[in-house]
């Protein structure tokens, strides 16, 4: 696939005033691209393609049909926010597929990393393929694609060797010919937030931290199991919203909670507790090439610490993971 180069000449957006031209230009070459048809996209609500569902409402209202497809991986409300935003504020065309059984049947007694990540993966575009099979007249399918992916493909196509497999929503089945439509293919993340900002989504929504694809199955370590799901989903919640309420929210690139599959002993209510550690990663970085490791006030550790473990079925420990990357990776799969 051969993509566009960002021109030298292109200004950086900064600023509302750019961001309010970027967008109106971009309304136009969509308009001009897409005509009438209708226009078919995989909504996670990450930014990328949050911007992109926003800017194509914008261009074409209910042209656009956004599909969200709830994978049974994401953290708490997540989804619930994706439909509050999409749906009910800005009224837009959203299809909410929840595949959580889907998911977690297929996922069953699988422990390797890179195995549950390829099922993962495959189910989603099967999810949205079935999803896209259903609508009628649909001819483009849009990507939150930004310029970071395109210069990452330009390497793997020289021959590096990635070190997990990340998946999006390209390769989908011999049957779906979509025309893409990347309005932000030419965008480096902050320029994204920026738009995002400038297109009026939510703050929360625009600097929401990066959450990978394969969700917290990736941080339910080993065979997730739909108890130590939920536990790692609550006790993911609390450490979000002790971030908030102390201020590292903003402060912090990437924050949640992992969970392996190991019980230890402990005691609760002069009784054996066994129970799962939860695991917090806190970690700073540019490009999640190399990360260091924010240096959280032990305070705040402690209150995180004690919520958990009283507010969490099943978890008796609290561990920090002090280790930068290299060697640790920022995801512990
Ligand atoms: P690692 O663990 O490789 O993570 O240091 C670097 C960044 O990539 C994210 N990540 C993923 N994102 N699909 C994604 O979309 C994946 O499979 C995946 N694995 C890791 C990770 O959260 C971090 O921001």
């Amino acid at each position: 696939m051969s993509y566009q180069t960002r021109p030298e000449t292109m200004e950086r957006i900064t600023t509302p005033a750019l961001a309010k031209a970027f967008i109106d230009e971009q309304i136009a070459e969509i308009r001009k691209q897409v005509g009438d048809k209708r226009v078919l996209l995989a909504l996670s609500g990450g930014v990328d393609s949050s911007v992109v569902a926003a800017l194509l409402i914008k261009a074409i209202g209910k042209q656009l049909v956004c599909v969200h497809v709830n994978h049974g991986l994401m953290r708490k409300n997540e989804s619930e926010n994706v439909i509050e935003v999409f749906r009910n504020q800005l009224d837009a065309n959203l299809v909410y597929v929840d595949a959580t059984d889907r998911f977690l049947d297929l996922l069953a007694g699988v422990s390797d990393p890179e195995s549950k990540r390829k099922i993962i993966g495959k189910e989603f575009i099967e999810v949205f393929a079935d999803e896209a099979r259903k609508l009628e007249g649909v001819e483009f399918l849009a990507q939150g694609t930004i310029y970071p992916d395109i210069l990452e493909s330009i390497k793997q196509a020289e021959g590096k060797k990635a070190v997990k497999s990340h998946h999006n929503v390209g390769g989908l089945p011999e049957d779906l010919k979509f025309e893409l439509v990347e309005p932000i293919q030419l965008l480096f993340k902050d320029e994204v937030r920026v738009v995002g900002e400038a297109l009026g989504l939510p703050r929360a929504m625009v600097y929401r931290q990066p959450f990978p694809g394969p969700g917290l199955g990736v941080r339910c370590l080993g065979a997730i199991t739909r108890d130590r799901l939920a536990a790692l989903r609550e006790a993911d919640a609390i450490l979000r919203d002790e971030f908030d309420k102390n201020g590292l929210a903003e402060k912090v690139w990437q924050y949640f909670v992992i969970i392996p599959d190991l019980k230890s002993v402990g005691v609760k209510d002069d009784s054996r507790y066994e129970g799962w550690p939860a695991i917090i990663r806190a970690v700073n970085t540019k490009d999640a090439m190399t990360a260091s490791i924010e240096e959280i006030p032990y305070a705040i550790l402690h209150k995180i610490t004690a919520r958990i473990t009283a507010e969490v079925e099943g978890i008796n420990r609290v561990l920090y993971d002090i280790k930068p990357k290299p060697t640790g990776t920022i995801e512990w799969e």
